[in-house]
């Protein structure tokens, strides 16, 4: 079944040069990329992102860093592409992802982890929206 998840290639990443890298890991693996952008989030956009995480003791850290610079958000389709992104990303702490997954390859400890993608149908639908509008899905 086709579906959408959102994705974002965050600060680390872009930083370290390693969008294109990312970029490819994810067409490889059969996904479409249907929107993306490049954006610098600002303090109020990232708190919003996350805020199921306020309560959490690394909201703070979390926000400054992924307010830290650019970033590369896109909205990307496939069959089962929550879960098949998820598997490409690995799991949340870099240093426990296997090579060949994003988070493996170019992620650094469990906060600067090189990318993010939905957890489920619920989520990818108000992050892409929280994101993009209509006109924005060209792809
Ligand atoms: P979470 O939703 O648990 O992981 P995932 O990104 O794999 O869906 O956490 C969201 C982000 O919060 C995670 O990518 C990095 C950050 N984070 C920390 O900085 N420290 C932590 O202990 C946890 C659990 C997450």
């Amino acid at each position: 079944m086709k579906e959408l998840t959102f994705s974002i290639v965050k600060p680390d990443a872009v930083a370290a040069g390693n969008t294109g890298n990312i970029l490819q890991m994810i067409l490889d693996a059969g996904l479409k990329i249907k929107a993306m952008k490049m954006i610098h989030m600002t303090k109020k956009q990232a708190e919003g992102f996350y805020a199921v995480h306020k309560e959490r003791p690394f909201f703070g850290e979390l926000v400054e860093f992924m307010t830290s610079g650019p970033c590369v958000v896109s909205v990307l389709e496939g069959d089962d592409a929550i879960r098949q992104y998820r598997d490409l990303m690995g799991p949340t702490n870099s240093s426990e992802a296997p090579k060949g997954t994003i988070r493996g390859e170019y992620g650094t400890d469990i906060q600067n982890n090189a990318c993010h993608g939905s957890d489920g149908p619920d989520t990818a639908k108000t992050e892409v929206a929280y994101f993009f509008n209509r006109l924005e899905m060209v792809g």
